[in-house]
């Protein structure tokens, strides 16, 4: 699992999963070892044809219980006679992936004869359905009206991917990938607090290029960005990210747009923000650029080296500029990177910039700022709240910092 998808404040909540006769039936068990990183409890009902491609001891083995397979006969963990009514009196959300083209038009028509099938007719909470199968049985008629009708009956439809299948065809039918199937689960059973809200996210390094090859950046990795943008997202915002050159990867749910200078990335967080409600700049930003040496690379010569100098130029402070013109209805977030004096930078920055809420790491810290997965943050709003959390995951910071500018 991506590191900014590792949200862990999901104790407690019951995920059934339904798994079926597919090649990627395997992938399923990736999804049970997700869900429990996330502090779910995972049960599963797995389809006749799915044990032929994996046993319920598989399952069993990392933990999920009850593993149901069989109406009739009594299952794995399980230990009453209406196994089939179980799961929507416990669960919270039902996934089904992946999703046959069998089982897909079984659960469109409401047939029940089988355990997944009767279990999810009797589950009347939120139900996602991810599918497998050949392309041409994806693309058949029947399929997509059954698709279709998924839609309408209300669950929730994570589309296949294209690519090769493992018959050897090539087109859509892919089981998604087993991070999107697992995000769209843990946006099911997110609070929408910032449903409605279109919410803009800074993140990553920017990079100043000097000349053909060498360039002026920093170690930002974008995850205390990617964990901001994946939060809001869970929660029901319409999420767009600004990020410089990172690695990182986002739900398709999530705008993207892939910046690298300090400019580009001014010049889109303004495009944007007139349209947003919310604002969270987590990247850092170089402060200045050098300048430019030209097109080609700068070559070593055995004298250049010595009492060799750049210049450099400023670049526009986005956070300030954002704060400049923010409407009262917006609300903005900024972080604020320090070595020292963190209280006070913080509360000059909250100031200077017209910020909401900031957020300042000291990042000589350990398991603190650039590149790690945790953070300690010092933070302090424009109602002059002030609160020194405890080293936390990026993730966990990411959470309680939108349930912070919710606040009143
Ligand atoms: O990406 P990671 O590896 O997870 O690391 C996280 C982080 C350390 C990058 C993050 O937690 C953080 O501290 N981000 C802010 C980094 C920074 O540039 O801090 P600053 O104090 O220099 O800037 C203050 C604020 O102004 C920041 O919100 C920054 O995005 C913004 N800024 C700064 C300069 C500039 N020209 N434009 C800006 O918008």
């Amino acid at each position: 699992m991506q590191s900014h998808y590792s949200f862990s404040g999901f104790m407690g909540k019951r995920v059934h999963m339904g798994v079926t006769g597919s090649i990627a039936a395997y992938k399923a068990l990736d999804l049970v070892r997700s869900f429990q990183e996330s502090e779910c409890m995972v049960s599963t009902v797995l389809t006749e044809a799915c044990t032929k491609f994996i046993q319920p001891l598989s399952f069993e083995a990392l933990g999920a219980s009850p593993v149901y397979t069989k109406m009739f006969e009594a299952n794995s963990g399980s230990d009453t006679t209406f196994d089939h009514l179980e799961p929507g009196q416990l669960a919270d959300v039902m996934v089904i992936a992946p999703a046959s083209a069998n089982t897909m038009a079984k659960l469109a028509f409401g047939l029940a004869d089988d355990m997944l099938s009767c279990q999810a007719l009797a589950f009347s909470g939120p139900k996602l359905i991810a599918p497998a199968m050949n392309p041409r049985m994806w693309a058949a008629p029947a399929t997509q009206r059954n698709w279709d009708m998924l839609g309408e009956l209300g669950y929730i439809r994570i589309q296949p991917d294209s690519g090769h299948v493992a018959c050897g065809d090539t087109g859509t039918g892919r089981l998604a990938p087993v991070d999107a199937i697992f995000i769209e689960t843990l946006k099911a059973l997110s609070p929408q607090d910032l449903a409605g809200k279109k919410v803009l996210v800074s993140l990553g390094p920017t990079r100043e290029p000097w000349d053909a090859v060498r360039f002026w950046s920093n170690p930002s990795s974008g995850l205390m960005g990617g964990c901001m943008a994946v939060a809001a997202y869970l929660r029901g915002a319409d999420v767009t990210v600004v990020t410089g050159p990172t690695e990182l990867e986002f739900p398709v749910g999530i705008a993207r747009v892939s910046v690298t200078t300090a400019q580009q990335m001014y010049e889109a967080c303004m495009d944007l923000w007139p349209e947003m409600d919310m604002g969270c700049l987590t990247a850092a930003v170089a402060d200045y650029r050098p300048v430019p040496y030209g097109t080609d690379k700068f070559k070593k010569t055995s004298t250049a080296g010595a009492g060799l100098s750049i210049e450099f130029e400023t670049n526009k402070d986005i956070l300030k500029s954002l704060g400049t013109c923010k409407k009262s209805s917006q609300k903005l977030i900024g972080f604020a990177a320090e070595t020292r004096h963190l209280r006070e930078q913080a509360e000059r920055k909250l100031e200077s910039k017209n910020l909401d809420v900031i957020a300042a790491n000291d990042i000589s810290k350990d398991g603190s700022g650039f590149g790690v997965p945790t953070n300690q943050v010092f933070v302090l709003d424009a109602k002059g709240r002030k609160e020194l959390w405890s080293q936390l995951p990026k993730t966990e910071v990411a959470w309680r910092l939108w349930d912070h500018l919710l606040l009143d």
